[in-house]
């Protein structure tokens, strides 16, 4: 057993041993030499004061000067050891503490429970978890797998392993569970879901521990992450009723995060108001909740009490507020934090800023400023990348979308979903771009694992259509195995921009059978289908159930597809009762399109009625008389006519002779 430890630590030790001795060696000698002839006399007692007189260098951080006592005595015993030790984990040595428990065991000293204790810590904190299994089968042999504290630190090094089973199991077997153990297991974050903790947090109570203020820190902590407000705000109450809401400082910061990570505003507030500013540690989270909520003016009051409290920002404050300018295309808010960044360092630090301020710059439209930042990244993630990608793209920038994409292929940066949608979704507006570099960026799709991506699909479905190849766009939509609304409407859009109503109208069937609910665009799309191909029955089913099943309230174009499609059939009358009944019953645009229609079907009765909303809606433009007197001409009405083109040339002059000159 002992061998065994020894020959699985060694290989780690003989790393730092050289430092470590050479380190012990060149301590200048600490204690004055006048003490030895006392120890002489009393071994025992030698070593007592020795092992004091560690333990108070370790606790001042004099970890040379405690080494070069250690290494002085003549005799040592497992309190020695077990100072050091705990002494060496306290100020971050681990490598070193784990090189003096190798000696310790190959000198054939027997470990306590607190040897135990501090090496498994040593050994959940540096994930040696091979040498962690070792160590728990020594502890199995020496008979101490009971001992609280032994089976704590068991239980720390499992939790961190992620052998949840293991360690509840290890906890169960426990003969007595203190208060520290308890908390341990739920200090663990993520290993437990929240409803596990409050069984854990039940247990606790009836086995008669009394929870302290950390044990409420950790409960919080999970609970916010599952956003389970209901459950925070009873363990809340209760921390009132013992009055730790406000006077211990970690569960009233607690409640900041925990109220934030939840997106309650007002709760989040009132806890945060009735902690002294000296005492606040939350403030991140309460700046990403404004941030996230679209408060700029709170988010930058509290940025700025950080400030002047001297505390600094996270990472996720800095990203939060990014995107707030970004959302809001506030430039001035985002260059003021790019100061800070800057000030802070973060620039260079952190990926996600810079892909944030990279995002913040595309969307307030200085691409320059994003390329520069994108320049000054050492290494350049996927993230980065994507962020000046979907930038140029924002700006219409698109050969340099296709550009980056190649050359995320190229240097091995990689790419992912958003990189790969992004792209084929530009393809159509590049001069350049063809069937050809679709189909590619299929096969880049198939090949990379991403082709069933929703994301990726739709705009590969939308990229084909555009290139008339709608039969691909179709053979993606059928491998999705659950399409949703987003790839319906790609699908219907695709179809719809080909003229194919018939396919538009069996999808919006299919969909609708699905329990999907269409939106304006899907609306938009099958109309545009139904006026295309002519389907005057299909089109008005759909324009009617439009508002009354699917609570879509009809826009212009929806009218519009309506106006022309009835319009073009000579269904004229039809065609007006509509326009009036909707609200764009003032929209000229749809009511010339009418009149068009009529021009076209000769049809005096209708028309006329309609040339008059016309001039009515736009007695100022020109343009509408032209448009009026050449319907009378149509119906041969020439004197009518030529009165009307009188009052447009007449209109245009007065126009003209108001406008400034403008030279050719
Ligand atoms: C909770 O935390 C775990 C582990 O950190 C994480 O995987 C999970 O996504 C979090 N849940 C929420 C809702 O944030
Ligand atoms: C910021 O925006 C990015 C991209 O839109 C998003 O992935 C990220 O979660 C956001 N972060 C914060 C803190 O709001
Ligand atoms: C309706 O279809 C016709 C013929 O294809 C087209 O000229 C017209 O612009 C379409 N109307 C709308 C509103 O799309
Ligand atoms: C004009 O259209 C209406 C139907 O919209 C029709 O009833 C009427 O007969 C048409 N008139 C002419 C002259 O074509
Ligand atoms: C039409 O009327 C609506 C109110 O019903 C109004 O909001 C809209 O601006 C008007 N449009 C035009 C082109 O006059
Ligand atoms: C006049 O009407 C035409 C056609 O409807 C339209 O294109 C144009 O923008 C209008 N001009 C003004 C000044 O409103």
């Amino acid at each position: 057993m002992r061998k065994q430890i020894m020959v699985s630590i060694a290989p780690l030790v003989s790393t730092f041993t050289h430092k470590f001795v050479r380190n012990a060696s060149t301590t200048s000698s600490f204690f004055p030499s006048q003490f030895d002839s006392y120890f002489e006399h009393n071994p025992r007692d030698k070593i007592y004061t020795y092992n004091r007189d560690i333990e108070t260098l370790m606790k001042s951080g004099s970890v040379d000067h405690a080494l070069q006592l250690f290494d002085e005595m003549p005799m040592r015993d497992i309190i020695t050891y077990n100072i050091v030790l705990s002494g060496l984990k306290r100020n971050g040595l681990s490598k070193e503490a784990l090189y003096v428990y190798n000696q310790m065991v190959s000198q054939g000293f027997i470990e306590s429970s607190s040897t135990f204790s501090t090496v498994l810590g040593v050994f959940s904190q540096e994930g040696l978890y091979q040498e962690g299994f070792q160590v728990h089968n020594r502890v199995v042999v020496l008979g101490l797998s009971l001992n609280v504290y032994v089976g704590s630190a068991l239980i720390d090094l499992y939790m961190n392993m992620g052998l949840v089973d293991l360690a509840l199991r290890l906890f169960n077997d426990l003969p007595e569970r203190n208060l520290a153990t308890w908390n341990q297991l739920l200090k663990g974050f993520g290993e437990f879901g929240m409803s596990q903790k409050l069984q854990l947090y039940y247990r606790m109570k009836r086995e008669g521990v009394a929870p302290n203020p950390l044990t409420f820190c950790y409960l919080l902590r999970s609970f916010g992450n599952e956003s389970v407000v209901d459950q925070g705000r009873e363990l809340h109450s209760y921390t009132i009723k013992v009055g730790w809401a406000e006077s211990d400082v970690f569960v009233s910061n607690a409640l900041v995060d925990f109220y934030s990570a939840c997106g309650s505003i007002t709760d989040a507030e009132k806890s945060f108001e009735v902690i002294p500013t000296n005492d606040v540690i939350s403030w991140n989270s309460l700046v990403s909740l404004y941030a996230s909520n679209e408060i700029a003016s709170d988010a930058l009051r509290i940025f700025s009490m950080m400030q002047v409290s001297g505390k600094k920002p996270s990472i996720r404050s800095f990203v939060g507020l990014l995107n707030l300018s970004s959302r809001n295309v506030n430039i001035i808010i985002g260059k003021q934090i790019h100061c800070f960044v800057l000030k802070l360092g973060f620039d260079h630090g952190s990926c996600y800023v810079c892909s944030a301020l990279i995002d913040m710059y595309g969307k307030c439209g200085e691409i320059e400023s994003s390329v520069s930042i994108y320049e000054s990244v050492p290494r350049k993630t996927i993230e980065v990348c994507n962020s000046l990608m979907t930038s140029f793209a924002h700006c219409g920038i698109v050969e340099d979308v296709i550009e980056l994409f190649g050359l995320m292929v190229d240097e091995d940066i990689g790419f992912d979903e958003v990189s790969l949608s992004t792209t084929v979704n530009t393809l159509s507006r590049s001069t350049y771009a063809g069937l050809t570099s679709c189909k590619l960026l299929h096969l880049c799709a198939v090949k990379s694992g991403f082709a069933h991506d929703l994301a990726v699909s739709c705009s590969l479905i939308e990229s084909y259509s555009r290139f008339g190849d709608v039969k691909s766009s179709r053979q993606i939509f059928n491998q999705l195995s659950s399409p949703n609304v987003i790839c319906f409407t790609s699908i219907i859009s695709a179809y719809s921009r080909n003229k194919m109503g018939t396919e538009c109208y069996k999808l919006l069937e299919v969909m609708i059978n699905k329990g999907l609910k269409p939106d304006k665009v899907t609306f938009s799309c099958v109309l545009t289908a139904c006026n295309h191909s002519g389907m005057v029955h299909e089109g008005k089913m759909v324009f009617e159930s439009m508002k009354t099943v699917h609570g879509v309230d009809p826009e212009s174009q929806h009218v519009a597809c309506m106006v022309d499609l009835l319009g073009h059939k000579g269904l004229l009358e039809e065609a007006e009762r509509l326009l009036k009944q909707t609200q764009f019953n003032n929209d000229s645009a749809i009511w010339s399109s009418l009149l068009r229609h009529c021009r076209a079907h000769h049809n005096e009765t209708v028309g006329k009625r309609i040339a008059e909303t016309v001039i009515k809606l736009e007695p100022e433009n020109a343009s509408s008389w032209l448009q009026v007197s050449n319907f009378y001409s149509e119906i041969r009405d020439f004197e009518t006519a030529k009165q009307i083109k009188d009052v447009a040339l007449a209109r245009r002059m007065q126009r003209d002779m108001f406008t400034p000159l403008r030279f050719k």
